[in-house]
């Protein structure tokens, strides 16, 4: 078993029967959700799960979970996701994937937000290892760019795998990769953020996280917010 996979079976065990469960999208998310199903299955679990993606939406529906669409949805009592980076002070940088807007939503609308990483995703400042992720409407593009080469940073639009066109997110945004030649505070770029016209969402989980499960060679560690 790798450590992705032993960290999202750790997260599994926190699921109650009668809970309605967030599911993040990416290949940690993916094997949560194949625990809980596997729970639903073998062990009776009942539970309602609710997904951050297609393709999450896709996985749990092949393997027999019962979905609910968020539109129905007013609160949730757990979601469960991976992260890219992860601070000290728990704050997380995601999107990776194209599903900030939906992957948010589900983490501030749940009583617990569970972040599943392993060690390599642990850094002390958010925008170590990757750009921050800043989803536009498309219309905006220029204008947001603009706007966060003010803040200091630079801005680029993400182009596609093929490297033949930009990436379009599954709600039909662009995205910015915004990068900075020194470490940011995230508390502070994250407002600054939330304030820019144009933005759909950006890739800063800023004092969302309940608790961070780090897998490191066979161990969880399980550090929860005070
Ligand atoms: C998707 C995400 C993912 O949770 C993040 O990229 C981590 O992915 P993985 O579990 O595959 O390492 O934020 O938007």
């Amino acid at each position: 078993m790798n450590d992705k996979e032993l960290v999202a079976i750790r997260a599994a065990r926190h699921v109650q029967d009668g809970m309605t469960v967030g599911l993040g999208t990416g290949s940690t998310a993916n094997f949560f959700i194949q625990e809980l199903a596997r729970r639903h299955k073998e062990e009776g679990l009942r539970v309602t799960a609710a997904a951050s993606s297609v393709v999450s939406t896709i996985k749990a529906q092949a393997l027999g979970l019962p979905l609910v669409a968020l539109e129905h949805l007013g609160r949730l009592d757990l979601y469960v996701d991976g992260a890219d980076e992860v601070t000290p002070q728990m704050a997380l940088l995601k999107g990776r994937g194209y599903d900030l807007v939906r992957e948010k939503l589900l983490a501030r609308g749940s009583d617990r937000f569970i972040v599943l990483v392993d060690k390599s995703k642990l850094v002390s400042h958010i925008g170590e290892k990757f750009p921050i992720p800043v989803e536009v409407m498309p219309f905006a593009w220029q204008l947001v760019k603009n706007r966060l080469q003010a803040l200091g940073g630079q801005a680029e639009l993400r182009q596609n795998a093929a490297k033949d066109g930009l990436a379009i997110t599954s709600y039909g945004s662009l995205v910015l990769d915004l990068t900075f030649d020194a470490p940011v505070d995230s508390a502070a770029l994250n407002q600054q953020l939330n304030d820019i016209p144009g933005i759909a969402e950006h890739g800063i989980f800023q004092d969302i996280a309940s608790a961070v499960f780090i897998a490191d060679n066979g161990n969880v560690e399980e550090i929860w917010k005070k």
